[in-house]
């Protein structure tokens, strides 16, 4: 079985003036959420969709979900963890209450606010982390990145052709994943902070799947404001 895990438990202090966390801010007339979660109803084969979500704000997700006709059959909220990778751990324990551990299954997570991912994307994902383990989604950088020690002066060009940028989803095959968290144990998974970064210590390679341009994630007001423009372009 496949099941999405999309992470919006966080607070999106980087945005100014806001008066609810980034996710919840509608472009083009619909909160960047439920624009994500949009996305992945529209895969038929993901079983169920667990959206992490602030306790405190959970309430108004919930409203959230009904005013936008959003099924709760197949979309279900979980209380989001203190980080990201916390959120991730409360749908993973989710998802294996309710369905066991079973060899081939798939968690494929993702970053609430980033809602213009595309269904190549998101079906490339599936489709890498079920033949292998653990795949995540990576963009080449345009520019050339620099290291600084001091934030002052360049320390060292790196080689831009072996750089690439994050971007979600990032995939797991369940199993695999669980017997990582067994393995590492309490201690050294709370000095981890990014999911993948859990099967790379217990020697998993993670497989790239490429990214795209428009599946940036809202940050600042700037992403906002560009983010609004590509939702007002749909509509012409
Ligand atoms: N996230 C989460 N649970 C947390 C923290 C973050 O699910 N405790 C999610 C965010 O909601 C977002 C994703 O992780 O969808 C990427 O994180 P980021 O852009 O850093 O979001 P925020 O933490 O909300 O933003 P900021 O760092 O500006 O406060």
């Amino acid at each position: 079985m496949i099941f999405a895990g999309i992470v919006a438990g966080g607070s999106g202090t980087r945005i100014k003036n806001a008066d609810k966390p980034k996710q919840f801010i509608e472009i083009g007339g619909v909160p960047i959420l439920i624009r994500t979660i949009r996305a992945f109803e529209e895969i038929g084969e993901i079983e169920r969709i667990y959206v992490g979500i602030n306790p405190d704000w959970y309430d108004y997700a919930d409203k959230l979900l009904e005013e936008f006709d959003i099924s709760t059959k197949r979309v279900r909220l979980v209380t989001g963890g203190k980080d990201r990778n916390g959120t991730v751990m409360n749908i993973l324990r989710e998802v294996t209450a309710l369905f066991g551990i079973n060899k081939g299954d798939v968690l494929i997570t993702h970053d609430a606010v980033r809602p213009f991912v595309s269904e190549k994307i998101i079906r490339e994902n599936i489709e890498t982390a079920m033949k292998t383990a653990a795949c995540g989604t990576y963009i080449p950088s345009d520019d050339t990145v620099i290291r600084t020690t001091d934030g002052m002066t360049v320390t060292e060009n790196l080689p831009r052709k072996q750089l690439m940028r994050a971007q979600t989803p990032q995939t797991f095959e369940i199993s695999t994943l669980c017997e990582c968290i067994r393995k590492l144990g309490d201690k050294k998974l709370s000095m981890l902070t990014d999911t993948c970064g859990i099967l790379t210590e217990c020697g998993y390679p993670i497989h790239i799947v490429q990214g795209e341009p428009m599946n940036f994630k809202i940050t600042t007001d700037h992403d906002l404001m560009i983010a609004g423009l590509m939702a007002m372009s749909e509509r012409q």
